[in-house]
């Protein structure tokens, strides 16, 4: 079977690197590549885009005389009898499926197989909706006057690599999925990938060629769940205190019926296959007449990612026009310089359209980055001269080298602010160091909350009065009081006082400002018990200057009475001088 020989159709990220493989084994492998600037790099003995290992392999193989491209595909199909097609799959504006470079490539094969003798197999990798297969196997046979299953075959044989980590996933799949409508194909495949794989072959799973092309959406569309789900759950820890999205997902993937991997929190998904995929799906879906409304809320639960990470810069820099971002990372994940559906990307844009400067650095995807923004943005040459000078810097990549980032290499920052939205660095190191934040880490402040430590008070004025509340409980019973009360574990200051006065009071409000920080060691138990004073306005309210509800009342400055519960008067007088 050595005389086995492949011709890949199209060579992307799947093509080039299961060509590659190929031909690393030993297997005479042509690839077949329209795109002349490609073409022409390939020839030059170069990958046209960076993947680890992939060059050293190429190289390798063209001296061994295994691997040959080309853009003649009569040549190609002539002179192998293995044809896999792998070119792109885009999706439409309306975001389903374009199938065109599929169709154009069967013609091709079609128009190919005319006047070649003994049986081709056909095997699509590219990702496919359901039904293509037989799409393909209508146009061969019409533009090669060719009977399927007599002359030629057709497998649909989905690909499950990685960008970043293409030629090891190629090496070692966890299976191999086979959809045939007949076992001779199935068999000339499994023949193909026993030479190739062993002696450690891996499972080999037959199915027919509908499951297979949807298996391969779902897995894309199940990463991607898991992917939104885990940004969900980092979005409810950064509301908590000292919670950590890590820690959570390393619990919940000791439980085998969820399992550990995909389980990491970011800016979101990105890259050529997931955001397509799903959309893909949920388009396929809905034209058979269902609404695949998860997938639906996954992908928004991706689409508003960034502005969680956005909203952590808004929590640290109170207005961010006209501040220098530096943006750490650029390609959707490490190890690849693609830019494709990269969140860095969008948010570098969003921080341009409200007035930023950016300055970014990316070990690779600066030249693909230059094609988007040209001189719209600041390009560094390493993450050092990123960082400087600017007022905020944002980790988008979890590249290895930013991993090495110390708390000491901010500081030449204007005044240091770290967002690390991958999770890259050890926030224990930085928390106390630089101002600090990271998806899914509980908020460091409310630490102090787990003491009632924190008193609050609001002034609720209405017409120059102030509203106070009668104590109902000892030792202050009987005594008038301004509304508040202490934070509870896990509450903002904010909540806190919204929650007492609608207790005490029973009315809403709306807190407009903080007015004033007063201290009193000697009152209060808790060493850093404060009173924070905030002017609040109330929300329909139900009570008025001439209403009393239960034991609240307005008082003007005249009114207030002479003993309060707690020593107010300095507070009230300050408000009322305003
Ligand atoms: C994905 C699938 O993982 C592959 O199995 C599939 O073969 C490929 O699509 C394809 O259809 O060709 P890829 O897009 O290269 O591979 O990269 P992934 O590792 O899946 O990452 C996709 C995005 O999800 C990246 O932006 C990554 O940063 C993000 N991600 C991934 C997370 O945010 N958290 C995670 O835990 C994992």
């Amino acid at each position: 079977m050595s005389n086995l020989a492949v011709s890949i159709i199209g060579a992307g990220f799947v093509g080039l690197t299961t060509a590659v493989v190929f031909a690393h084994k030993g297997i005479k492998t042509i690839c077949v590549e329209i795109d002349k600037d490609r073409l022409n790099i390939l020839k030059g003995r170069k990958a046209p885009f960076y993947e680890p290992d992939l060059d050293s392999m190429l190289k390798d193989c063209i001296d061994n005389n295994t691997i040959s491209f080309t853009d003649d595909i009569d040549y190609a199909i002539n002179n192998s009898n293995i044809t896999f097609i792998c070119v792109g799959t885009p999706q439409r504006d309306d975001g389903s499926i374009d199938l065109k470079y599929v169709r154009s490539a069967a013609i091709s094969i079609g128009k190919a197989l005319i006047d070649k003798s003994g049986y081709h197999l056909i095997v699509i990798k590219s990702t496919v909706t359901p039904g293509t297969n037989h799409m393909v196997k209508k146009v061969i046979e019409e533009y090669s006057n060719k009977r399927f299953g007599k002359d030629f075959g057709i497998i649909s044989n989905p690909e499950f690599l990685r960008e970043g980590s293409a030629i090891y996933d190629t090496l070692n799949p966890n299976f191999l999925l086979i959809g045939a409508d007949n076992d001779r194909d199935a068999e000339i495949l499994e023949e193909l990938y026993t030479l190739l794989y062993k002696p450690n072959i891996p499972k080999i799973i037959k199915v027919n060629t509908y499951t297979a092309e949807l298996v391969k959406y779902a897995i894309n569309s199940f990463l991607a769940t898991k992917i939104s789900f885990i940004n969900t759950i980092a979005n409810i820890c950064q509301r908590l205190p000292s919670v950590d999205v890590n820690t959570v997902a390393s619990i919940i993937g000791l439980d085998p019926r969820i399992g550990p991997l995909f389980l990491k929190a970011g800016p979101g998904y990105g890259g050529s296959c997931l955001p397509k995929d799903v959309n893909a799906l949920i388009n396929f879906s809905k034209a058979l007449g269902y609404d695949p409304i998860l997938f639906k809320t996954v992908q928004e639960v991706n689409r508003l990612q960034k502005d969680a990470v956005l909203g952590l810069v808004n929590k640290l820099i109170e207005n961010i026009e006209g501040k220098t971002i530096a943006v750490l990372g650029l390609a959707f994940k490490k190890d690849s310089d693609d830019i494709r559906e990269s969140v860095s990307i969008k948010i570098i844009k969003d921080l341009l359209d409200k007035g930023c400067r950016v300055k970014v650095h990316d070990p690779m995807a600066i030249e693909n980055a230059k094609k988007v923004f040209k001189d719209s943005i600041i390009y560094c040459k390493d993450k050092y001269e990123c960082i400087s000078d600017s007022d905020c810097c944002i980790i988008l990549t979890e590249w290895d080298e930013y991993k090495e980032l110390e708390p000491e290499h901010f500081k030449s920052m204007k005044s240091p602010i770290v967002i690390d939205a991958r999770r890259v660095l050890d926030h224990e190191k930085f928390i106390d160091k630089v101002r600090f934040a990271a998806v899914g880490l509980g908020y460091k402040e409310l630490l102090d909350y787990k003491i009632p430590s924190v008193s609050v008070n609001a002034i609720i004025e209405d017409k120059g009065k102030v509203l106070l509340v009668k104590r109902r409980k000892e030792p202050f019973k009987g005594y008038w009081s301004l509304p508040g009360g202490y934070v509870e574990y896990g509450e903002s200051v904010e909540e806190a006082l919204r929650r007492e006065v609608k207790e005490e009071v029973g009315i809403d409000i709306e807190i407009d400002r903080l007015l004033n920080v007063y201290s009193d060691p000697f009152r209060h138990i808790a060493k850093h018990t404060i009173a924070i004073v905030y002017k609040a306005s109330i929300v329909n309210g139900k009570i008025s200057n001439n209403e009393e509800i239960s034991d609240a009342k307005f008082f003007s400055k005249e009114e207030i009475p002479e003993i309060l519960a707690f020593d107010h008067k300095k507070m009230i007088e300050d408000y009322l001088k305003v």
